[in-house]
């Protein structure tokens, strides 16, 4: 099958989090079980020294009253093409989304671009390249659905057909009346009884839907995790499906990952000890029996920051137990978890940043992994956590609740909490804290988490049948 996604993000070339983690793990899979993939992006400022194909071409189109131009670049990664939609004002940014501090004012106009020009592009393909399926990623892609349909009123793109995966619901790009003529719809494409946004406008419009666990998908059937789109939702419910991520376990297994100074698997763990070590001098942190809890995250409020940090103002104290967190994100939870470190210097690290090897070598060293998340549609570093013997310490939401079975449940892999309060992350602290103690509990769950199977494979298996489902509409 000749499929197409239309994403924002890709791992290797521009990542902001786990969407592009999802895109290239799901490519990948794909085309392994034998489908021809081809990537759309944008061409971001970060894009411009990649080496190019020599071909490309240009397209035109109409939005915002105006005839506008892009360019088509291509390029091979990792054995998959990737075409990249460059118009110069609008993508070539330092970052993709933001100046840093605030959403840029025409993101609405830009991935609405994107969209368009991706699609006007695949118009021009030989009907032995045209797509069956074209698959949109993210609110940055929903429009594809309806300019899809746009272009088979005029005779193109006939046979293929739009699939829309929502990584996360909570970012929409909500929109106003007065943008439907700028970009190019008219009332009767858009949805009447919800707010209007670039995503919902996608949920309305799609063949089919996902989300990226069935647990998210249930909580997207009310409020207030949908957002003001229940209503939606629901009406979709029967073309609207939950589809769990997968791991890239060629990119996150201890047993052969090269960001690590030692390997190690669920038969001999010496290694991650050796990780420990390396890592609690490179931050320096004494060595000690304490257990090492870790959190690679965007610092979001979705992450679950506004009680996470007070339970460690108050935690932490009397703890036996060292913390060490990297991530980037809201001012407003940096500014206390920098505080967190002046407070508790033997204790407490924050580094602020992100960088792909030290989110390994993270991953690698803690005893418990850090995700109290408010929400989360799947989440992969708890999935990643699993796989390096590092018992996630989860609250029961989403993906989270799909994929770590609780302590004091049988076949129990990581410490699970219901309350999005301080109080609940405290209490599963402790618990860490006191299965730490007790070793031999301790190793027979991080040897069953290790063992726990999450490929990609699996999930493209689902995906196809959803294609399928897509075609036959
Ligand atoms: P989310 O996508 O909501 O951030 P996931 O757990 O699905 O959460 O995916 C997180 C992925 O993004 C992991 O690969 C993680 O290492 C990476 N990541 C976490 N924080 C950042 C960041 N600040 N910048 C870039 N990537 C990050
Ligand atoms: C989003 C979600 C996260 C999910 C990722 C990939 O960023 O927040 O839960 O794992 O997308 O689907």
């Amino acid at each position: 099958m000749q499929i197409v996604f239309l994403c924002s993000e890709y791992e290797g070339l521009l990542k902001t989090g786990g969407l592009a983690d999802a895109t290239r793990g799901l490519a990948q899979a794909l085309r392994q079980q034998g489908h021809q993939l081809t990537i759309l992006l944008p061409r971001y400022g970060a894009l411009y020294p990649l080496p190019l194909l020599e071909q490309w071409q240009s397209v035109y189109v109409e939005l915002n009253g105006q005839h506008i131009g892009a360019a088509i670049r291509h390029l091979q990664h990792d054995d998959i093409h990737i075409s990249l939609i460059e118009h110069h004002d609008f993508f070539n940014r330092p970052r993709p989304y933001d100046d840093g501090e605030h959403a840029y004012p025409d993101n609405a106009l830009r991935f609405a671009f994107f969209c368009k020009a991706a699609l006007a592009y695949l118009a021009t393909l030989p009907e032995s390249q045209s797509p069956a399926i074209i698959h949109g990623h993210d609110w940055q892609s929903a429009l594809g659905s309806v300019y899809l349909k746009q272009l088979q009123q005029q005779g193109q793109l006939l046979k293929s057909r739009f699939v829309l995966s929502i990584h996360n619901a909570a970012y929409q790009q909500g929109l106003g009346w007065h943008d439907l003529p700028v970009l190019g719809l008219s009332p009767d494409e858009v949805p009447v009884q919800v707010q209007l946004s670039m995503l919902s406008i996608g949920v309305k419009n799609a063949s089919q839907l996902n989300t990226v666990s069935q647990g998210y998908r249930e909580e997207l059937l009310s409020e207030p995790a949908a957002n003001g789109l229940s209503q939606l939702y629901q009406a979709r419910q029967a073309d609207f499906s939950g589809i769990l991520n997968g791991c890239d376990y060629s990119r996150w297994d201890p047993a052969t990952d090269h960001s690590l100074i030692a390997h190690y698997n669920a038969d001999d763990l010496q290694g991650k000890a050796l990780c420990k070590t390396q890592l609690r001098k490179q931050v320096n942190l004494t060595e000690t029996k304490a257990p090492l809890f870790v959190a690679v995250s965007r610092v979001t409020g979705q992450k679950g920051f506004s009680y996470l940090i007070p339970a460690l103002a108050q935690w932490l104290g009397d703890a036996q137990a060292q913390v060490v967190m990297m991530g980037t994100g809201e001012q407003q939870f940096i500014g206390p978890l920098k505080q967190l470190q002046q407070q508790y210097p033997d204790k407490f690290r924050f580094i602020e940043g992100f960088d792909d090897d030290f989110s390994h070598q993270l991953e690698a060293a803690g005893d418990f992994f850090l995700m109290p998340s408010l929400f989360e549609p799947c989440g992969l570093n708890q999935i990643y956590s699993l796989r390096y013997g590092t018992l996630p310490i989860v609250r029961a939401t989403g993906g989270l609740k799909d994929t770590v079975v609780g302590l004091g449940k049988r076949g129990a892999t990581g410490i699970s909490f219901e309350h999005p309060s301080a109080d609940d992350v405290m209490v599963a602290l402790q618990q860490a804290v006191t299965l730490y103690a007790d070793q031999r509990k301790y190793k027979t769950m991080q040897q069953r988490a290790m063992q726990q199977y999450f490929g990609w494979d699996q999930a493209a298996l689902w995906y196809q049948q959803l294609y399928q489902r897509a075609l036959s509409n």
